[in-house]
Order: C-alpha cells, then sequence, then structure tokens
C-alpha cells in the first residue's frame, strides 16, 4: 500500500514538473513516506530523516517532506523532534502535495496537514504506469474499522470508505490501455468492500467487473480479512479465470483466547473452514499469511495451536512478526507482556518451520507447467528472465527480452526456498516445444 502510495506521490509531483532521481544529492526535493506499523518501521523513519537532513548542509534550498502514517501520528510534533523538515502530510493529504510543495517553495514556511477527510480523494490518483510496467496496483478503498488490539492502521488511516466501482474500472481501463496486464487491488480489508457505498455492490461484484476489462489478463488482491471472506469470493477462485490462484489471508494466531483478545472476531475452526473451502474450490490455491508472536498473555500452550495451526494449514508462505506495542491500541494495557529473548525464540522457531513448508510447497510444483507473467530481466543473472506464476512465486528462466510482459508457459525444473528455476516452452502452432531439450541448466 505505501509502495502504491509513493507512486501516486510521485505521479502528482510530476505534473507539477518534478522528475524522480536515483542520486539524492541531485535532488530538490525529498520526500519520505513513512510506516508505523511496528518500532522497527517508525526507528527506520528516523534514521533516515537524520540522513535526509545531512543533504541540507550542501543545499540549503532543498525541500524536505514526510509523509505516510508516522507523520499521521506525529502532525506538528514532527517539526518540533526534527528541525529540517519543510512539511508533514498525513494519510488523507496526498492530494494536497501540489499545494503543500508549492508554499514551501514560495514562502519557506512549515506546513502540516493531517487532516482526514471523509470521501477518498488520494485514493483515486492515477499513477502512470513506469515504461515497461505490465503489472499495477489500484486503491479500492482506504482506512480499516477493524481495530484489532495490536493495531494502529484504523487510527493513522481513518475509518473504512470504498471507492465508487465506476473511478476503479476507469482507472484499470486506462491502465489497460497503458499496456498493463495485471492488477492488485489495494484495501486494509478488500472483503468489505462495498460496505459504505450507497448502491449496494460487493467485493465479488467488483471482481467479476474488472474480470471484463480487455487487455486485463491477471488480477490479485490483497488483504482479506478471514472473518469477512464471503462464499462468494470463494467461488471466484473456481469461475473469474483471471483471478491468480493465490489469497493472502492473515490468521495472526492459532489460539482462540488470544484471536478474541486480538479482536479478530474469527475462530481457528473458522479459519480452517474457510481454507477448506477455498482448497475446495481451487486445489491449487497459494495461500499465505501473517502471524504475530509473542501478544500480551500468549501462553506456551497458545503458542503451539499457533504452530499447530501452521502443520495443518502448510501455508506457501508467511510473514511473521514479534508484538511491538503501539501507543493508543486496546492491547497497549493488556497484561502479561512478553519478554523480548522469549518472542524472539518463539518467531525463530515459528519461521524455520515456515522455511520448511514453503521449501516443501515449492518443490511440489518441479515438473509441473505454469503460466508466468514475464516482468523483466532477473536480478540474478544477464541472460534470465523473471516472472511470476499465478500463486505468486517467482521464476527465473533463460530467455530474451522480447518475451518480456508476456503470459508464457514454463516448465519449472527445479525449486528454492525463495524462487523456483524453470525453462520456457515456446508455443509452435498448437504444439508446444520444450526448449529444455538440448539446452544446458
Ligand atoms: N505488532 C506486530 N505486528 C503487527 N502487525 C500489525 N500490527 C502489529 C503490531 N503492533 C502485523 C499484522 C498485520 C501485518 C501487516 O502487520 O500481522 O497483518
Ligand atoms: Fe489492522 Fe486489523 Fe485493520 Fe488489518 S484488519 S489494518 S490488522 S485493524
Amino acid at each position: 500500500m505505501n509502495v502504491h502510495d509513493s507512486e501516486q506521490m510521485a505521479a502528482l509531483l510530476a505534473d507539477c514538473g518534478y522528475k524522480t532521481t536515483a542520486n539524492v544529492k541531485l535532488a530538490d526535493l525529498v520526500l519520505l513516506n513513512t510506516c508505523a506499523i511496528r518500532e522497527k518501521a517508525a526507528q527506520k523513519a528516523y534514521s533516515e530523516l537524520g540522513r535526509i537532513g545531512l543533504l541540507k548542509k550542501q543545499n540549503p534550498n532543498l525541500v524536505i517532506g514526510v509523509g505516510g502514517c508516522l507523520a499521521q501520528h506525529l502532525g506538528s510534533k514532527f517539526h518540533k523532534m526534527i528541525q529540517h523538515l519543510d512539511f508533514v502530510f498525513g494519510t488523507h493529504n496526498i492530494h494536497r502535495l501540489p499545494e503543500m510543495v508549492a508554499t514551501v517553495e514560495k514562502n519557506r514556511e512549515k506546513i502540516t496537514k493531517i487532516d482526514f477527510h471523509k470521501s477518498c480523494m488520494s485514493i483515486g490518483i492515477y499513477a502512470p504506469p513506469a515504461n515497461g510496467a505490465r503489472s499495477a496496483f489500484v486503491s479500492i478503498m482506504q482506512g480499516c474499522n477493524n481495530f484489532c488490539a495490536y493495531c494502529v492502521v484504523p487510527y493513522l488511516r481513518g475509518r473504512e470508505t470504498s471507492r465508487p466501482p465506476e473511478g476503479i474500472i476507469e482507472e484499470i481501463t486506462k491502465l489497460a490501455s497503458a499496456g498493463i496486464k495485471e492488477v492488485t487491488l489495494l484495501g486494509q480489508n478488500v472483503n468489505s468492500y462495498g460496505n459504505t457505498l450507497e448502491k449496494q455492490t460487493t467485493f465479488a461484484q467488483l471482481i467479476k467487473e474488472i474480470g471484463a476489462i480487455e487487455g486485463i489478463e491477471r488480477i490479485r488482491f490483497t488483504t482479506s480479512h478471514p472473518r469477512d471472506l464471503s462464499e462468494a469470493l470463494i467461488n471466484c477462485f473456481a469461475d473469474e479465470k483471471k483471478l491468480c490462484e493465490h489469497i493472502h489471508l492473515p490468521v495472526q494466531s492459532g489460539s482462540n483466547r488470544i484471536l478474541r483478545l486480538m479482536n479478530r472476531g474469527y475462530t481457528r475452526e473458522d479459519y480452517l473452514k474457510k481454507v477448506d473451502r477455498l482448497r475446495q474450490v481451487c486445489p491449487g490455491i497459494s495461500i499465505t499469511s501473517d502471524i504475530i508472536v509473542g501478544f500480551p498473555g500468549e501462553t506456551e500452550k497458545d503458542y503451539q495451536e499457533t504452530i499447530d495451526m501452521m502443520e495443518k494449514i502448510r501455508f506457501d508462505s508467511t510473514f511473521s512478526f514479534k508484538y511491538s506495542e503501539r501507543k493508543g491500541t486496546a492491547a497497549e494495557s493488556l497484561e502479561g507482556k512478553i519478554s523480548e529473548p522469549e518472542k524472539q525464540q518463539r518467531l525463530k522457531y515459528l519461521q524455520d518451520l515456515q522455511n520448511r513448508h514453503t521449501m516443501q510447497k515449492n518443490m511440489e510444483l518441479e515438473g509441473s507447467i505454469q503460466k508466468v507473467l514475464i516482468e523483466g530481466r532477473s536480478k540474478n543473472s544477464e541472460y534470465d528472465l523473471m516472472g511470476r506464476t499465478s500463486s505468486w512465486k517467482i521464476v527465473n528462466f533463460k530467455g530474451n527480452s522480447e518475451l518480456i510482459g508476456k503470459l508464457t508457459d514454463v516448465k519449472i525444473t527445479k525449486s528454492f526456498l525463495h524462487s523456483l528455476r524453470g525453462k520456457l516452452i515456446e508455443e509452435v502452432g498448437n504444439v508446444h516445444r520444450d526448449e529444455s531439450i538440448g539446452v544446458d541448466n
């Protein structure tokens, strides 16, 4: 979501004549887009702002702005903490960037804009795709109403608001004409899409409408809340051919007691049932998740229930985190805080287990033929191309640049923890010719 917010910022500034530079020393304007989800993210932002501040010594005219969740949280306090900031803008004020930059440049005054706007102006900003890009993010809603006990998002991104479908369809149609083949629909909880709109609509209906847009070949979305994952959406994995075989479904914990304390609104049994349904309608579906260890009060037994859940489900991959206390959240005042070494130990065991599962899942793909959207040249080798399977796994394989942007069949020859190795299968007439024949590697 933050990557996309940054793309939108860059697009707005491009309209004002700014160009991006890879060399920050050449910049007239530096924007730092921040995250506040865990303390570590906040600390990263502070140290980066320290480094950016040094640039002002060489270039006193440099304008420095800070946006995103940490800016939303601190507001004008940010100016007091860090003197060299020129402007601070919150999560609902991206659309006001041009006006803020112009004011700072003209009057050299310090600005803070962190008010919330009811309409979602900041999520409808069109960011033209970068040259050669085939995949794009599209925001379909902003904010969150869930108030999970550990989470700052509802406080920093405001209440949930869905973007009307017409604007979304228009944006995706425009992206398709610009060469985009894959869209990832973004929202904190896409499953409740439509709840705030006057005209009755659902996320499953939105997917169907997007599926009808010519040129779009793949649809992805993130993030889903397990409680709101509807039967209609599950069925989309069988019925909507463009919907990729992947769902990111954050479970957070496998213990019913902890799920209740977290205010997640589902039990481990509910979650397991939904996973079963997903695998029934789409046997190849890749399921990924987020897990928090060391939530206040988490006993060894609770933790083992999370491990048991992982063994039962075998996620394709997970993002896992040590619980990080956030000011103003419900969990801040809970008793039974877990020590850092304990959290570290729980996280380490969980991540080792996940690595074994990921490796096994990837190995199961060896010998299979996967449709891969070729995104560009591989980072690892100048001879290789890189693309992703429908299940979101990275595949590297030999091929020439003309294929970039194509959706092609690739045979998986070897699996690794973070990627797959494959061989291109070129279609000649109706016959599949395996490029690997007689080719090294
Ligand atoms: N501490 C640790 N992890 C958190 N997440 C959100 N808030 C916290 C927190 N306070 C994790 C959740 C969420 C992901 C984006 O970040 O797992 O799904
Ligand atoms: Fe945070 Fe829960 Fe909302 Fe996700 S659903 S953004 S974890 S409050």
